[in-house]
C-alpha cells in the first residue's frame, strides 16, 4: 500500500491536476485527523466510487470557540496516515495553519439558514469556520465527490447547501453514522471520556432509540419526543440542546409533525460535549441493537 502525503496547496493542486488529466475520479474525505472507524467508513465509500482517494487532515482553528478543545485536539499524523492508507486513501493533504490561513487573511464564508439553531447556537461562529475551511478545501483539492458523516447532520446539510449556492464543482455525499457496540456515535472526542462517563454516554443513543420506538408506535407530537430525550439525559448530562427541525427546510418543528423529522441533541459530560441525531421517517433504522 502506498500513500503520498502533501503539505502545501501547490503540491496538492499539481498532483491532483495530473491525476485528473489521466482520467482519475477523485473522492475526498475532509477530516481533522484522530481517525476512527466512522472516518474509515467514509474512506472506504470514497474508494468504492473513485480512483484517487484524498483524506484531508487539518485541525481547523476557526471552527473552535474560545475555551473549546483546539489545543488539546488529538494530533497524530503518522497513526492517521496508516489508518487512512489501510482503508484505501491514496493521498493525504495535511497543511499547516499558515498554509490554510495565509498571513493577513480576512475572508469568511457565511451560510445563513443552516447555521441557525442547534450547534450554530451553542457554538457561535463554529459554522463560519467550517464553511470557510471547506470552501478552501473545495478550491484546493478541486472537483470530485466529498464525503461527510451524518453524525454532524447540520454540518453536512450546510455544506451541501453551500456547494449548491456557490456552484462548487463537487458532489456532497452524506454517509450513515457509525456506532460503537452500545450505540454511541463514533467521535474523536469520545476518547476524552473517563470510563464512568464513557458508560453514561450510551444514554444518548438509548434516548434516541426510545424516540424511534415511540415514533414507530405512532407518536407524532415532537414536544413529547424532545421531552423523552431531556428526561433521560437531565440526570447525568448538561444539555446544550434537544431540537426538532425539518431536515430539508431547517424549520423548527414543535407540536404535531409529519415525517421526516430531525431530532438533534448535544449534551456535555465532564470530559466531552457529545452530539447525535436521528431522522424519523418510514425507513429510520435502529441506533441501539437489541437487547436493551
Ligand atoms: O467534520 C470535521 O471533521 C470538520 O468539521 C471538517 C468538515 C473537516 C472541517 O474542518
Amino acid at each position: 500500500l502506498s500513500c503520498r502525503t502533501v503539505r502545501t496547496v501547490d503540491e496538492a493542486r499539481s498532483f491532483l491536476e495530473g491525476r485528473r488529466a489521466d482520467g482519475a475520479r477523485v473522492g475526498v474525505v475532509p477530516t481533522m485527523g484522530a481517525l476512527h472507524e466512522g472516518h474509515l467508513a467514509l474512506v472506504r465509500e470514497a474508494k468504492r466510487l473513485s480512483d484517487e482517494v484524498v483524506v484531508t487532515i487539518f485541525v481547523n482553528p476557526t471552527q473552535f470557540g474560545p475555551g473549546e478543545d483546539y489545543e488539546r485536539y488529538p494530533r497524530d499524523l503518522a497513526a492517521d496516515t496508516q489508518l487512512a492508507t489501510s482503508a484505501g486513501a491514496t493521498l493525504i493533504f495535511a497543511p499547516t495553519v499558515a498554509e490554510m490561513y495565509p498571513p493577513g487573511e480576512q475572508t469568511r464564508v457565511v451560510v445563513e439558514g443552516f447555521s441557525q439553531g442547534m450547534c450554530g447556537s451553542s457554538r457561535p461562529g463554529h459554522f463560519v469556520g467550517v464553511a470557510t475551511v471547506v470552501t478552501k478545501l473545495f478550491h484546493i483539492v478541486g472537483p470530485g465527490k466529498y464525503f461527510f458523516g451524518q453524525k454532524d447532520y447540520q454540518q453536512w446539510r450546510l455544506i451541501e447547501r453551500m456547494a449548491r449556492d456557490l456552484a462548487f464543482p463537487v458532489q456532497v455525499i452524506g454517509c450513515a453514522t457509525v456506532r460503537e457496540e452500545d450505540g454511541l456515535a463514533m467521535s474523536s472526542r469520545n476518547a476524552y471520556l473517563e470510563p464512568n462517563d464513557r458508560a453514561r454516554a450510551a444514554q444518548i443513543p438509548r434516548a434516541l432509540q426510545s424516540v424511534i420506538d415511540a415514533f414507530r408506535d405512532g407518536e407524532r407530537d415532537s414536544d413529547v419526543l424532545r421531552t423523552m430525550v431531556e428526561e433521560v439525559l437531565k440526570g447525568d448530562f448538561s444539555i446544550d440542546y434537544v431540537e426538532t427541525r425539518h431536515p430539508e427546510t431547517w424549520e423548527v418543528v414543535s407540536g404535531v409533525f409529519e415525517p421526516p423529522l430531525l431530532l438533534g441533541v448535544a449534551a456535555r459530560l465532564p470530559g466531552a460535549r457529545l452530539i447525535d441525531n436521528v431522522v424519523l421517517s418510514s425507513n429510520t433504522s435502529d441506533v441501539v441493537e437489541e437487547p436493551r
